[in-house]
């Protein structure tokens, strides 16, 4: 089977906001602690943060990292997880039904992002809370001095404000399961006084307000349009958020789902333009991805753990070969839309749903889908070309024909790099590739990065943690101003040109 694309400066699609590279901490599980922060552990730094966990982080060049939830932020206190450790307090956490000992808060977030190169992406809570508690985090945070919660910032030990530019709205408002759950007028209302005071403390700030939860939601697009009619004016971002899985073991089908989050990103985008239509506005409102993955494995276990203990092991599912795959294909959708999304946040970093996973004492590891997203991480930067792709096609029963052939690129034309990141969805051969590169003479291959496995099944784990790794091996070669490439059965390729 052969698969032609053709890549075209011309079709571009727009710029690679970094923040497509972003990822999320919550206070759940063992993402905190026993994650990213575990004073006994030998590797702890002079603030107990794992240095081992910090490299990882780093190696996947995250830009910015959402805190501190997720479900958890909307039962949260963040006066809780400030001023001297010893006098905070254990509290229930309704979300995740744990109690939250408070060791880690906003100040030693704000470092451990500072350590790991990232920004910090900061959430509110608008569940039990609102308009106060947001607007006096962000004078805690960004104001330089001389007012109550500036100089109690200064009085915990940090002088410089944080400088925190990205601020999330509450979290998941549309859930049942959310504390404080709202109809879209009530969060629409709320959101929109709550984005007026955080600006006029301020003004620099851009905010990110709750679209559904996933596109299932019976609400899915009303919400955003009721939501969008009360803050469009006041916001930057609309967020979405989407987990898939395979729990039906069909995995033509499970590696169709980003065709989902396609026509998920595309039915919000038309939903932000149909109210900037309705408005008459000049403005257009982008969207922010910020919890996506691949989560299923655990959830059954989960239902088995003990409530109200201190950082159990909740979410933390094992990832296979197939699920980088599908890691790959999402990564694949974010690029495709890289003129509206402009932030995305794989959902979560460490030991929650995550690429990488720690013991409680032991080591960390990469799991089988950090690798694509260490890839597009490292070289789809720059801008983001769409490719025209004719592909043979498979039949599923949910997305009828599916290309075997899922691919994008990215363009750094000053660096004069060009990367081409595709998936091979066919079980059963390889597919080649027949990359016609107009406009872009003179590019040759530079390594062809290729993650593949014989058993789809196959997990990194702490005995194992190198099963799944990906190889430079792939045979792509420029030849007579074609690019060819054999894309060996299931398989994750970034073909890098300069
Ligand atoms: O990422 C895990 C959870 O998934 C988050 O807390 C919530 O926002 C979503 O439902």
């Amino acid at each position: 089977k052969t698969a032609k694309i053709v890549v075209d400066p011309e079709f571009r699609i727009g710029r690679v906001d970094p923040r497509l590279y972003g990822s999320f901490i919550e206070h759940l599980g063992r993402a905190v602690y026993g994650g990213i922060y575990e004073p006994d552990h030998p590797a702890a730094d002079d603030m107990g943060f794992r240095r081992d966990v910090l490299e990882l982080v780093r190696e996947l060049r995250v830009p910015i990292v959402r805190y501190p939830g997720g479900n958890f932020v909307s039962g949260y206190n963040w006066e809780d997880g400030v001023g001297p450790k010893e006098g905070r307090p254990r509290r229930l956490d309704l979300a995740w039904r744990t109690i939250e000992t408070n060791q880690v808060g906003t100040n030693e977030f704000a470092e451990w992002a500072r350590r790991a190169d990232a920004e910090v992406m900061m959430a509110v809570n608008l569940g039990t809370r609102g308009i106060d508690a947001a607007r006096h985090l962000v004078e805690y945070c960004n104001h330089p001095g001389g007012t109550y919660y500036s100089d109690l910032r200064a009085s915990h030990g940090v002088k410089r404000p944080h400088a925190i530019k990205t601020w999330c709205l509450g979290n998941e408002m549309d859930g049942p399961w959310q504390i404080g759950h709202k109809t879209a007028e009530e969060y629409g209302r709320l959101a929109q006084e709550t984005a007026k005071a955080m600006k006029w403390v301020d003004p620099s700030i851009e905010l990110v307000v709750c679209g559904s939860s996933n596109r299932g939601m019976p609400t899915f697009a009303a919400w955003e349009e009721t939501v969008l009619e009360h803050t469009y004016e006041h916001v930057e971002y609309i967020s979405l958020h989407t987990y898939y899985g395979n729990p039906d073991n069909d995995l033509g089908t499970y590696l169709a789902k980003s065709l989902d989050m396609d026509a998920f990103i595309e039915s919000v985008i038309a939903t932000c333009d149909h109210v900037r239509a309705k408005k008459r506005a000049k403005k257009t409102i982008d969207l922010s991805f910020d919890e996506w993955n691949v989560w299923f494995h655990s959830r059954e276990s989960d239902e088995r753990i003990e409530p109200w203990s201190v950082a159990p092991p909740q979410l933390e599912d094992v990832y296979t070969f197939e699920d980088a795959l599908l890691v790959g294909c999402m990564l694949i959708s974010l690029l495709k839309h890289a003129d509206r999304v402009k932030i995305a946040c794989l959902a979560q970093l460490v030991n929650v749903i995550a690429p990488i996973m720690t013991e409680n004492g032991g080591p960390a590891w990469r799991q089988t889908i950090f690798y694509p997203f260490l890839h597009a991480s490292s070289y789809g930067r720059g801008s983001a070309l769409a490719l025209r792709i004719e592909s043979p096609r498979y039949e599923t029963k949910e997305f009828g024909a599916v290309p075997f052939l899922e691919a994008v690129a990215t363009v750094d034309e000053e660096a004069e790099r060009l990367t081409v990141f595709a998936v091979n969805r066919d079980q059963e051969e390889p597919l080649l590739l027949d990359g016609d590169l107009r406009g872009m003479e003179g590019y040759e291959v530079l390594e062809h990065l290729v993650l593949e496995s014989d058993d789809v099944k196959a997990r990194n784990t702490a005995k194992h943690p190198d099963a799944v790794t990906p190889h430079s091996r792939g045979d792509a070669a420029v030849r007579d101003g074609r690019l060819r490439a054999a894309l060996p059965r299931l398989s994750w390729n970034t073909i890098r040109l300069g």
